[in-house]
């Protein structure tokens, strides 16, 4: 019926119907507009490193730094008087640090905890948000704790739970499971429970692929060398699988999900768009390193204007069905919405 209609009026009633009219103004651009990029959409990952007074680029990532704690307050300070309502922190580790097991991760006095505190005691409104998954903590570089030549998932689960438990403890408001073990969201969320952080959310990654738009993330928390050629296939999703991804939602919306990420961005918005049609639970995308680089050293080549490419990149998302992006732009465009209200 409705594809009847569309025939009907697009197809036949020319000169009368022309599309062109709508656009032809600015305001008329405006009040024609179906969807709409504002600050609250935006979440920014922040890597952060040991040492100090350390603010060092990450190569395959132009114009993203790894700070060591001392110059975090900065950077939350900066994020703060922007107005983006959440950060996401990651970790690179000293080498040493790393074990099979990912013990650092269950360490209340690791980098990460640290980070949480220094951002809440900067701006305690700031949302946190932080990973739970092994891999910065591993010296094999894998999300989860090998054993008999296999990422087990019901050990590293016991770990997730700990480090979940660990992160809230210090501060953490979301935590992030970002490993693709089955059962994790229900485990992480009775653990939370039975240890009084019934309010701690989880946003869980939900859909995420084994993809290779992670490269340069990897370089970020230096888990590239250790992971080296390895596949984290048996465990992150196949790009060909579709119907698979809804079968991931709906399991992690059963286990107590508050908040649902797709993850890479942009190769996989037919997955947000029937995420969206099939399920009402708040839903983002995850703009990873390597669509950023892609679209960063494209700019930099002069090959792209950088404001038109950007605000084009996260607009696709929001009118693909999310309710936010975790974007590495998000300073960028918060600063330019800024300006433009
Ligand atoms: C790991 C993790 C990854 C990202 C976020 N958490 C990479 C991976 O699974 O290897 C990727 C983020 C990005 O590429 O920006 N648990």
């Amino acid at each position: 019926m409705k594809q009847n209609l569309i025939k009907q009026f697009s197809v036949s009633n020319f000169p009368r119907t022309r599309m062109r009219r709508n656009r032809m103004s600015s305001f008329s651009r405006k009040l024609v507009s179906e969807n709409y990029l504002s600050i609250n959409d935006l979440i920014y990952p922040i890597f952060i490193t040991f040492g100090t007074n350390i603010k060092e680029e990450i190569k395959s990532m132009p114009g993203i730094y790894r700070f060591s704690l001392d110059l975090l307050q900065k950077e939350i300070e900066i994020v703060s008087a922007l107005g983006i309502p959440a950060i996401a922190l990651f970790p690179k580790i000293e080498n040493h640090l790393k074990n099979s097991e990912g013990s650092e991760a269950l360490n209340k006095g690791n980098l990460i905890c640290k980070a949480i505190q220094i951002s809440k005691k900067t701006n305690p409104n700031l949302g946190v948000i932080c990973d739970v998954a092994l891999d910065p903590f591993t010296d094999h570089g894998h999300d989860g704790v090998i054993f008999n030549n296999q990422i087990d998932n019901d050990k590293t689960l016991k770990i997730l739970c700990e480090q979940a438990l660990v992160q809230a403890d210090a501060g953490c408001d979301i935590i992030a499971p970002s490993d693709m073990m089955d059962g994790r969201v229900g485990f992480i969320r009775d653990k939370l429970d039975d240890n009084g952080f019934v309010n701690v959310q989880i946003m869980s990654y939900a859909v995420k692929y084994a993809s290779a738009f992670y490269g340069p993330f990897r370089d970020a928390v230096g888990s590239s060398i250790n992971l080296s050629n390895k596949s984290k296939s048996s465990y992150q999703m196949d790009p060909a699988n579709s119907d698979e991804a809804i079968r991931e939602v709906a399991l992690d919306i059963n286990e107590g999900a508050d908040m649902v990420i797709v993850k890479p961005g942009m190769p996989y918005l037919d997955i947000i768009h029937k995420i969206k049609q099939e399920f009402n639970i708040p839903l983002y995308a995850y703009q990873v390193s390597g669509e950023y680089s892609m679209i960063k050293g494209a700019i930099n080549n002069g090959w792209f204007d950088e404001e038109k490419i950007v605000f084009e990149s996260l607009m696709a998302f929001k009118r693909a069905g999310c309710n936010g992006i975790i974007t590495y732009f998000a300073p960028y465009i918060a600063n330019l919405l800024k300006d433009n209200n």
